[in-house]
Order: C-alpha cells, then sequence, then structure tokens
C-alpha cells in the first residue's frame, strides 16, 4: 500500500464534455502569445503522454496485488484517458484559429513513442512516467496555490483546473507501483533525466512552432512578456528547480508533500467533489 493511502480518496475519473468556442481568444493566457502558446505546446503533449503513462504501468498491473493500489491505478487509467479525450477537443479550437498541429503531433509520436520508447525497457518507461507524474503534480499545485491561471480565460481555466485537481488526486499511484516493481533510486533518478530532457525538448519544440504561425506574437515584446510572467510565477524554477531537489531525496515519496485539499476544495467548489 502506498503512503498515506489509508486516509486518501479512492480515485475515480469524473466523465466531463469540455467545448472550446469561439469566443476563445487567440491569446487566451493573459493576452500574452508566449505564456498561451507554452500552454497550447503542453495541450499538445498531454494526451499521447497520458496515454504513454497508462501503458507504462498497465505492463505491470499483474505484479500489484494491493486491492487498493489496483483500484487506484484502475482510477488513474480512467483519469488520464479522459484527459487525453478533453485535451484532444482542444485540438479542434487550435486548429480552428488556423494552427497547424498535425506535422507537430506526427514527428513528437514518431521520435517519443516510436523511436525511444522501444528502445529502453519498460521499467525506464515506468520511470519516466513517475517523473513525469511528479512534474504534473507540482504544476497543478501551482495553478491552486499561487493562481497561475487567474489571467487564462475561463473556458481553458475550467480544462486545466479540473486537470490539475485530478493530477493532485492521482499523484502517488505511478511512484507506488514503480516501489512495487522496482524500488532503485538508479532507476527512479535515470527515469527523471530521461523525463526531464524529453519533456524540455518537446515542450521547446511545439511552442516554436505555434509562435511561428502566428503573425500576431513579435518576438522581442513576446520575449519580455515571457520574462515578466516568469517574474511574478516562476512556475519554471519551481517545478525544475525545487521539484528536482525534492525528487532526489532518497526516502522521497508524493504524499509526503499532502496537497490534497487543494484538489478537493477546488473540485467541491465546481461541483465535482
Ligand atoms: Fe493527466
Ligand atoms: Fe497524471
Amino acid at each position: 500500500m502506498g503512503e498515506a493511502a489509508a486516509t486518501r480518496e479512492p480515485v475515480r475519473p469524473r466523465v466531463i464534455n469540455f467545448e472550446f468556442d469561439e469566443s476563445l481568444p487567440l491569446h487566451w493566457f493573459g493576452n500574452c502569445p508566449v505564456r498561451t502558446h507554452m500552454s497550447n505546446a503542453l495541450n499538445l503533449l498531454f494526451p499521447l503522454g497520458e496515454r504513454f503513462f497508462v501503458r507504462s504501468v498497465k505492463k505491470y498491473m499483474h505484479e500489484i496485488d494491493d486491492p487498493e493500489l489496483r483500484a487506484d491505478v484502475r482510477g488513474f487509467f480512467g483519469q488520464e484517458g479522459r484527459h487525453a479525450l478533453e485535451h484532444e477537443t482542444f485540438f479542434l479550437r487550435l486548429e480552428a484559429q488556423g494552427f497547424e498541429i498535425r506535422k507537430f503531433l506526427k514527428t513528437y509520436e514518431r521520435i517519443a513513442y516510436g523511436v525511444l520508447e522501444p528502445a529502453f525497457s519498460p521499467k525506464v518507461a515506468l520511470a519516466v512516467t513517475v517523473a513525469l507524474e511528479h512534474y504534473t503534480a507540482i504544476m497543478a499545485e501551482n495553478a491552486f496555490r499561487f493562481g497561475v491561471l487567474d489571467e487564462a480565460d475561463p473556458q481553458m481555466r475550467a480544462l486545466l483546473l479540473w486537470h490539475a485537481a485530478e493530477e493532485i488526486e492521482h499523484k502517488a499511484v505511478a511512484f507506488d507501483v514503480l516501489q512495487k516493481v522496482d524500488p532503485s533510486y538508479g532507476l527512479r533518478v535515470s527515469g527523471m533525466v530521461m523525463a526531464t530532457l524529453g519533456l524540455l525538448g518537446f515542450w521547446v519544440a511545439g511552442t516554436v512552432s505555434l509562435l511561428r504561425q502566428d503573425p500576431k506574437a513579435k518576438f522581442f515584446p513576446s520575449l519580455r512578456a515571457f520574462f515578466k510572467a516568469q517574474a511574478a510565477h516562476p512556475v519554471g524554477r519551481r517545478v525544475f528547480g525545487r521539484g528536482i531537489r525534492e525528487y532526489l531525496a532518497r526516502d522521497f515519496h508524493p504524499w509526503k508533500h499532502d496537497n490534497r485539499k487543494l484538489a478537493s476544495d477546488y473540485l467541491a467548489s465546481v461541483g465535482l467533489a
């Protein structure tokens, strides 16, 4: 059983059908092209990434005998599956805004899941998943604790906060599976190195691809706006600085930092508890 699992609510998916209509502004995040396209690019990475998380955990389902963890794993599959679908709905809005995203998605799929994933063992894939789950949980906490999404358009804010709340709820599931399968510190840290390089590489590539297609995104003003936003909300430092430091502790466990109330309070406030 994972740490603190005894007091944890079971992980369960919530079926929501988000819609993104034409009222969504081109620069929906603080009227800033860089913040918008960085978020758009992360959206592009989510569905294939989440299906990879599910695949990598599913391979070890037969090794999980704890009924609570098995139930949480099923809930995790359901949550990630729903996230992928809802982010794909948002893809349609991006295309309606005139962005060509399919080429980027094809290249990302071919390199990440056609070349890299088969080149490594299933254990490494699971360790990469665990590290990426740690990153998404920190991003989620940022959204609730620091109001990072306050300047986002309400349609996108609703999508991202629902996703963020569920990321907090299931943040220890893949970790607990890895602990059962192979608790080696070296494996966990190797997964973190690969996850960090992969995430940054594809995130930057996606952002550049969108910015280049946006005639209203001017390079220098956009860069200035980006640094201003980072000064207000140093998400990069919190995710890749503090996040990596925490993860490198030998006794790290996601629930050592118990922030589930952030998720439950939000879900209750929008009638999704
Ligand atoms: Fe997710
Ligand atoms: Fe997740």
